[in-house]
């Protein structure tokens, strides 16, 4: 079984996949940390982020992930890839069409014959429209930018609200505008705004969804 979860960054997603993965005993694939991985690897190697010399990087990239964990090349770099130079990294990354092409496939595989929940933007969309559940998790944008400020706060990362949420609306605009696979709900997309919930409510609602309310 596939469970697909889609929207915006800060919205929650995250957390909440993660949960529901833990409750309903599936496996947990976060997407997002496959694009990040690879913004990282351009951005410590001073890689300019173009469709040539990223396609040039592909051809010795290995990106896995398991265990909730996204390996670069054999290294585990999960701790390394949450900063906000490489938030907006990846969000440029992202838009190239051979970065999708070869990410899009690659998630097609890890979550081959394995009942999964996937985290990302274009899940319910383009990487499995035929998932059995999709959902598609918002909230207004300077709730979410207050959410993302808090959560650099309390891990001791500098950071000020503005700025938070000037890079959380230009990162809404890449991921909505940009011509590959854009941040799009899916026609068949349960919508859930997480403005007004907490996540463990969110979590619930999901479930409830998938028919599993006994598992919470
Ligand atoms: O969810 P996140 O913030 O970790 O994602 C990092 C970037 O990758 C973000 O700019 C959107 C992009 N992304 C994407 O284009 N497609 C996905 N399936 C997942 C993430």
């Amino acid at each position: 079984m596939i469970i697909a979860i889609d929207g915006p960054s800060g919205a929650g997603k995250s957390t909440v996949a993660k949960l529901l993965s833990k409750e309903l005993g599936f496996e947990y694939i976060d997407t997002g940390a496959m694009y990040r991985a690879l913004a990282y690897k351009a951005y410590i190697q001073g890689i300019d982020i173009n469709e040539s010399e990223i396609a040039e990087m592909l051809q010795t990239t290995d990106i896995d992930y398991h265990d909730n964990r996204i390996f670069l090349d054999g290294k585990d770099v999960e701790n390394l890839i949450r900063e906000e130079a490489i938030s907006i990294a990846a969000s440029k990354i992202s838009a190239l069409k051979i970065v999708r092409e070869k990410m899009v496939d690659l998630q097609r595989k890890i979550a081959a014959n394995k009942n999964a929940v996937l985290e990302g933007r274009d899940i319910g969309t383009i990487v499995f429209p035929d998932a059995d559940y999709k959902f598609f998790i918002t909230a207004p944008v300077e709730e979410r930018a207050r959410r993302r400020y808090e959560q650099l706060k309390a891990n001791m990362i500098e950071a000020d609200y503005d700025s938070v949420l000037k890079d959380m609306i230009k990162r809404d605009q890449n991921d909505s505008a940009r011509e590959y696979s854009p941040l799009k709900i899916a026609d068949d997309a349960i919508l859930i705004d997480t403005g007004r919930m907490d996540l463990a409510e969110v979590v619930k609602t999901l479930a409830a969804h998938i028919g599993g309310k006994n598992v919470l």
